[in-house]
């Protein structure tokens, strides 16, 4: 995610801007950038790392304006660097863009471009879009039709801002997928990624649907749908404070980011998978089927919600590539002298990429001969830059302690590396294609299971949330599961839980079961169905209270179970995306109900960075 603004009107329009930016950090902040058209033309200020870095440069400077935009930045296509910060210009410097999303076919149109004559001086898929104006304006196009004509042929999600310096006061933008709100003013307009930059001005508020664009300028808003029709929208009235605002009217940013999975498992799929030829592709990774024929073994290295993901990555790579794979926890790896050499490939999976645990048994394995691979959503960071080859969860900044956005795209990479293992060992593109069908589809799935069960999970947290212990299990690529959503419920509520496999429970767990014990448990269809039915039959023997996750419609759970939670069908390496959702939403209700401090749980560190 990226944090974009845009304004014209009689402000200062550096403050303006700077102001605005703050109050987005927290949707990227690798780099940021700001461009200002005035009298002497179009100036582009932009900076590596946290905004404080362009406003010690923008202090050196006396820039001065009315109309400009900036852009904060977090990293999906080159480094996070200056030059691949935000805003991109044409080779005039005067057409100026800023992006949030992914522009799935900016190579092609690179490569077309480059042969036209247009130079490139960034990494980015973004400067894709200036060129693409500029080149049909060349032909005669006047700016506003360019840039119209010019998204019609952008394929992917994006929020885009662009500006011309030869036709200062006008501001287009254009939404597909990532958001973009417009702020009406009196004798000024403003456009940003959401409301939070906004309401220092205006509570009148725009929200531009997928497929419109914009033109504003300091006196009047225009809104054409794809068609190019104008569109006539009443602004809504924004009754929310400033805080409210960066959680996008959530109470807390665990929510919001539950509430963003859709997306995030789209953005991390998007762009890597092409259902036409059968093929998936990573921009930061490359195996040829040689090299990884020579692969023996494969560790996964992780901490936390990450070592769950780990655990699921193990089954779907296993599945896929047919030879042993181990999981061990970061902090456990380096101290047990694994068996490494050239033919081991180590993947490290960690949101943050800082975790020290996790980094250390990398540096063990890297140490010994092994190639490494990351899985990670912060691109630059420590386990990146020392990895071989690196799958982005393209999640955005996860601001809640508790993982959950980043936990389902890692399983989404982990199910793309999968199916990028049978390409290279030469399995059949249609099988491959059918696998990536049922990914494509997930994204609905999530919202209508949140659409569908969140009420009801809140409703079941109001029962439960005064007990004292809960019991979670699963069986095979549930088992991860059960751990994830025992994990959830403790750090973020206090309360003691455990994840046990369903099958274990009789060796010991059962023992504590009785009508004070909750037991969550995971029964979606899987060829272990009909053993965790036995299972659950045990803890209904003893009084246990029930509540199971399973497919929706399975009227034999419904009649086992004192609560059934039911999601969408899935195939069954797919299905840990879905289960995990109604975890997350009992452990927040639960928590929410005891008061707890639920973005900022007692004692914990969204990223450990000390052994
Ligand atoms: C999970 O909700 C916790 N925040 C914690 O277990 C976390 O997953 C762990 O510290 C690993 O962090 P990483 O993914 O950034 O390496």
């Amino acid at each position: 995610m990226c944090g974009i603004i845009g304004y014209v009107g009689n402000r200062d329009v550096v403050p303006v801007l700077i102001g605005g930016l703050k109050k987005l950090e927290y949707r990227g902040y690798d780099s940021a950038g700001i461009a200002v058209v005035n009298a002497k033309g179009v100036d582009v200020v932009r900076a590596e790392g946290k905004l404080i870095n362009l406003e010690s440069k923008l202090g050196e400077m006396q820039l001065h304006g009315n109309f400009g935009m900036g852009h904060t930045r977090w990293a999906t296509h080159g480094k996070p660097n200056e030059n691949n910060a935000h805003p991109h210009r044409d080779c005039t410097g005067q057409v100026v863009v800023i992006h949030n999303g992914i522009i799935e076919n900016f190579l092609p149109l690179k490569q077309k471009l480059q042969a036209a004559g247009h130079e490139f001086k960034t990494e980015t898929d973004t400067e894709v879009v200036a060129h693409l104006i500029e080149e049909k304006m060349n032909s005669g196009t006047k700016f506003v039709e360019a840039v119209k004509s010019a998204i019609k042929e952008l394929e992917g999600h994006y929020a885009l801002v662009i500006i011309n310096g030869a036709e200062p006061g006008t501001i287009v933008a254009a939404k597909h997928g990532p958001p973009l709100v417009i702020g009406i003013g009196e004798d000024e307009n403003i456009v940003a990624s959401d409301v939070a930059p906004l309401l220092e001005y205006t509570r009148n508020i725009i929200y531009l649907e997928d497929g419109e664009f914009a033109v504003l300028d300091q006196k009047k808003v225009e809104i054409f749908d794809g068609e190019d029709k104008l569109v006539t929208r009443e602004p809504k009235r924004i009754l929310w404070d400033a805080v409210m605002a960066e959680k996008e009217g959530y109470r807390h940013y665990m929510l919001k980011e539950i509430h963003e999975q859709a997306r995030a498992v789209r953005d991390t799929f998007t762009g890597r998978m092409f259902e036409e030829s059968g093929q998936v592709f990573f921009n930061d990774l490359q195996f040829t089927s040689e090299e990884w024929s020579k692969f023996r073994r494969v560790h996964i290295v992780a901490c936390g919600t990450s070592w769950h993901a780990a655990l699921v990555g193990k089954f779907l790579l296993e599945e896929a590539a047919r030879i042993p794979i181990e999981v061990d926890y970061g902090s456990e790896y380096r101290y047990r002298n694994p068996i490494v050499d050239e033919h081991t490939l180590v993947i490290g999976v960690t949101q943050s990429g800082e975790t020290a645990d996790t980094i250390a048994g990398m540096q063990e394995a890297k140490r010994k001969g092994a190639a490494l691979v990351t899985i990670c959503n912060v691109i630059g960071s420590a386990a990146t830059r020392m990895s071989d080859g690196v799958i982005y969860t393209n999640a955005g900044p996860e601001i809640g302690v508790a993982s959950t956005k980043a936990f389902t795209t890692q399983l989404t990479a982990f199910y793309l590396f999968s199916l990028y293992v049978r390409q290279l060992r030469g399995e059949s593109r249609d099988d491959i294609r059918f696998a990536m069908h049922e990914m494509l589809v997930i994204p609905h799935k999530i919202e209508d299971l949140l659409l569908k069960q969140e009420k009801h999970i809140e409703e079941l947290a109001h029962r439960f949330y005064k007990s004292q212990d809960f019991l979670f299990l699963g069986r095979g690529v549930h088992y991860p599961i059960a751990l994830e959503g025992a994990l959830k419920l403790k750090e973020i509520s206090y309360i003691h839980a455990e994840g046990y496999p369903a099958g274990e429970m009789k060796h010991g767990p059962i023992a504590l079961i009785d009508e004070n014990m909750p037991v969550v448990a995971i029964a979606t269809h899987t060829p272990v169905y009909e053993k965790v039915v036995s299972n659950l039959q045990e803890v209904k023997a003893r009084d246990g209270k029930l509540i199971v996750i399973c497919d929706e419609g399975d009227e034999a759970m419904k009649k086992l179970a004192d609560e059934v939670i039911e999601v969408p069908w899935t195939v069954e390496p797919l299905q840990p995306i879905l289960t995990v959702i109604p975890t997350q939403l009992l452990a927040y209700y639960i928590a929410l109900r005891r008061g707890a401090d639920i973005d900022q749980p007692r004692n914990l560190a969204k990223s450990v960075t000390v052994e």
